[in-house]
Parts: structure tokens; C-alpha cells; sequence
């Protein structure tokens, strides 16, 4: 069952789930700095620590996590096999939705970094939980395998 990775196989899925678990540490963290930021008057002094922050962020956890995720995900489903590996079909839809969100996360942090506010503090919270939704879809789908 390991394919074109052989004895790699395990290797390759542990560096996987480590690099999944940095991508969702951040993409736990954005939305609630985002929340944080939204109470700050743009501009202010409190304001440009957070948009600080933010961009820490992207730059070593969110980006790197994405898409080291992505490229040891991929190794996996072509050494797995992809023909008749629907429970991997339905994953990999779940993680471009949820790349969606990524996308979404960073573009906000973009707009509040040049001053505007599109989002309420209690939206942000509200959209903070989506990404356990998805977690929790996503790792039933592979350990489960239920299709
Ligand atoms: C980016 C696209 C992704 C692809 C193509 C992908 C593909 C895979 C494949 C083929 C495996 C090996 C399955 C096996 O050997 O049983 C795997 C393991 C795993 N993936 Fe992903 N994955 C991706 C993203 C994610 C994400 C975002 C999460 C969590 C939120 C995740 C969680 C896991 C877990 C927990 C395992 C270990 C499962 C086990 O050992 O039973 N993956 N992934």
C-alpha cells in the first residue's frame, strides 16, 4: 500500500501531521488576532502592533504550514493511490474549502492592515470556529476511511 514512497510511506505521514497541526495552530490564531485588532482605532499605535503580529503570523506558521501540508498531502495521495480512494476524494475537497478559509483569513489581515474594519469582533469570533468544523470532517475521513 505504500507505493512510490515505500519505506518513506510513515515518514512522509508524520512530517504530514505535523506540518497540519501548524497550519491549524494558525489558522486558530488569525481569526481571534484579527478580533483583537478590529477593537483598535486604525492607525493607532495598538493597531500597528497587531498588524505586526498578523503578519508574523502568515510569514513563519500560516504560509509555510499550508503549504508543506499541501505538497507531503499530495506525496501521500499519489504513493496511496487515488483510484477508488473516495474517503481521499472527499478530503481533498474539505482541504480546498478550508484552503478557501486560509485565503479569506489572509486577505482580511490585508484590508484591516490598511485601515479598514469589515468585520465585527463578534463575526471574527464566530468565524474563529469554522476551522474546527473542518478538522473534525477531515480527520474522520482519514483514520475512518468510511467510503
Ligand atoms: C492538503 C491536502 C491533503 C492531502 C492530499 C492529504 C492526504 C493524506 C494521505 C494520502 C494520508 C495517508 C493516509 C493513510 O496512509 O492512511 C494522510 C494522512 C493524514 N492526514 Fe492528510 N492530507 C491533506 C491535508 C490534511 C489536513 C488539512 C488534515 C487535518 C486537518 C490532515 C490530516 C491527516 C491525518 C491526521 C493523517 C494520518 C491518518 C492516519 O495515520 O490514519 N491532512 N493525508
Amino acid at each position: 500500500m505504500t507505493g512510490w514512497l515505500g519505506g518513506a510511506y510513515p515518514w512522509v505521514k508524520a512530517a504530514h501531521v505535523i506540518f497540519v497541526i501548524f497550519w491549524m495552530a494558525g489558522l486558530f490564531m488569525l481569526p481571534r488576532y484579527l478580533a483583537y485588532q478590529s477593537a483598535t482605532a486604525p492607525g493607532s499605535a495598538e493597531d500597528r502592533l497587531w498588524v505586526e503580529r498578523v503578519g508574523r503570523l502568515k510569514r513563519i506558521i500560516l504560509t509555510p504550514g499550508l503549504i508543506v501540508t499541501w505538497v507531503l498531502g499530495l506525496m501521500l495521495a499519489t504513493s496511496y493511490g487515488l483510484t477508488h480512494a473516495y474517503w481521499l476524494h472527499a478530503k481533498i475537497l474539505m482541504v480546498l474549502l478550508l484552503s478557501g478559509y486560509h485565503g479569506w483569513g489572509a486577505a482580511t489581515a490585508r484590508k484591516m492592515a490598511a485601515g479598514a474594519r469589515p468585520y465585527s469582533e463578534k463575526t471574527l469570533r464566530l468565524l474563529n470556529e469554522v476551522p474546527s468544523v473542518f478538522v473534525i470532517v477531515i480527520v474522520i475521513l482519514v483514520v475512518v476511511k468510511p467510503f
